[in-house]
């Protein structure tokens, strides 16, 4: 898939640049900053185009992740250049409270028509964490409108991701995001276990048989904290962070079926999974659940410009259509909700979306990719292999009381080969491009197969 080339350091990047005082100066984000500053170089991306990054020491990276779950077009697209720029020209911000603008009604207006039936409102932010939070703050509001203000809690899972707000924090599963900052996590939520349990799954291609009444876990918590104080379950369709985890056959009918027994929103978390990551629009149709909300962000700009959202049930935003007309109805939102710059580039990648009917093709490389990944069982060092339309993971054995060690090293050596890996602890995740080809993605899993075992 590479065009053979001569590795060359990049002219931004010189040695003065790459010092270790110059690597340093940056804190980031969910990084081993330390280990950073030894492979900065390799670390640091000077270019995107169509399917591949270039990183400063020279190397053309396949993109097997879509940047992080967020580029499903492939980068540098001109339609979206080209929107960018026309906006930048045209408008480059209007006020977000009592003002509004072309693009932004536009978008909300495509988001709710490709959204399941009957979801017809859309709350714009910037992220996903935001969404997350914005659809817990929709969640307690609602049912205070309806007169239901005892149910405060809010129920997640284990090992769920739902950004680093504190909502999201809180009802997120993952030990270590939440461990440091425990006084700040929100009281009363709770959390059901995680769907995966290798004894019955491992290897599964799609969703495992085994597993749907985990879901009575839901049925547990309310016997226990009751209904009347419970508002909202918010999970990941599918739990994309952690490494994939599928839901099983059945599992997410029941949270649903549970949650309408009791008054219980439903909230998917799909800030991976929506628009066309499982070849549908969202994985609530994939799934064929209707949640009550749905928050999303990623693939809506392509990840070009920042954007999420909530996308409500039309009964929930009426619920707080109360009071005098000219007063606000629900105290909440940010400078940047449905920026100009970030929905007319939402816009022109839902046309690009439909144009080249990407959903499809995510469709049609689905057996690839799982076919690929399952085709590395018995690789020395694998453990598990998951997957689910145009996702997988696979889980390498750790270095023996090195946890995530593993991992950083067969993502290091993908730096200074051909493949931009993404991993967690030692679960390597995979959501390539829409626009990647058969055989690009035939090459990844050689590549892999490689760095895996070198
Ligand atoms: C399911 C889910 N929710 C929320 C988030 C947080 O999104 P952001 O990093 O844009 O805040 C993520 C990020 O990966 C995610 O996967």
């Amino acid at each position: 898939m590479n065009a053979p080339h001569t590795p060359a350091l990049h002219p931004d990047f010189s040695p003065a640049a790459s010092s270790p005082h110059e690597a340093s100066a940056n804190w980031l984000p969910f990084t081993a900053n330390r280990r950073f500053q030894t492979t900065a170089a390799d670390r640091t991306m000077v270019s995107a185009q169509g399917n591949y990054y270039t990183n400063a020491s020279g190397h053309r990276l396949f993109d097997c992740l879509s940047g992080m779950w967020c580029c499903p077009a492939g980068h540098g697209h001109p339609k979206l250049v080209e929107a960018f720029t026309q906006q930048a020209k045209t408008l480059d911000y209007a006020p977000a409270f009592q003002i509004s603008n072309p693009q932004t009604l536009r978008l909300a207006q495509r988001i709710t028509d490709m959204a399941p039936k009957g979801m017809g409102k859309v709350f714009f932010v910037n992220s996903g964490s935001e969404a997350v939070d914005t659809a817990l703050k929709m969640a307690l509001g609602y049912h205070r409108m309806k007169g239901e203000a005892s149910r405060f809690r809010m129920i997640g899972r284990e090992r769920g991701y739902h950004g680093v707000g504190l909502g999201g924090l809180a009802v997120g599963g993952i030990p270590a995001n939440r461990k440091m900052f425990g006084p700040l996590l929100m009281p009363g939520t709770d959390h059901l276990r995680h769907p995966w349990n290798p004894e019955q799954m491992a290897y599964s291609k799609g969703q495992p048989d085994w597993g749907a009444d985990l879901a009575l876990d839901l049925e547990r918590l309310v016997a226990l904290h009751d209904a009347s104080s419970i508002a909202a379950v918010i999970v990941e369709p599918v739990q994309g962070s952690t490494g994939v985890l599928v839901p099983p056959k059945g599992y997410l009918q029941k949270l649903r079926e549970i949650c309408t027994r009791h008054g219980i929103l439903l909230i998917f978390d799909e800030v991976i999974t929506g628009f066309g990551r499982l070849g549908t629009p969202f994985a609530a149709q994939y799934f064929d659940v209707q949640p009550d909300m749905i928050t999303f962000a990623k693939a809506v700009s392509n990840g070009v410009v920042p954007l999420g959202g909530v996308i409500v049930r039309d009964e929930i935003q009426q619920a707080f259509m109360t009071g005098p007309e000219h007063m606000i109805e629900f105290f909440h939102g940010y400078t940047y909700s449905g920026h100009p710059m970030a929905t007319a580039v939402a816009n022109a990648t839902l046309d690009l979306y439909a144009e080249e009917d990407l959903f499809a093709r995510a469709q049609k490389l689905t057996p690839v990719l799982q076919e690929g990944l399952h085709s590395l069982k018995g690789t020395p060092g694998i453990t598990d292999i998951r997957n689910i339309g145009l996702m997988g993971a696979i889980d390498l054995e750790p270095v023996a009381g090195k946890p995530g060690l593993r991992a950083t090293q067969v993502f290091e050596k993908g730096l200074q080969s051909d493949l931009l890996l993404r991993f967690t602890a030692d679960t390597l995740a995979f959501s390539p491009p829409f626009t990647a080809t058969e055989s690009e993605l035939a090459q990844m899993i050689d590549s892999v197969k490689r760095l895996v075992t070198q």
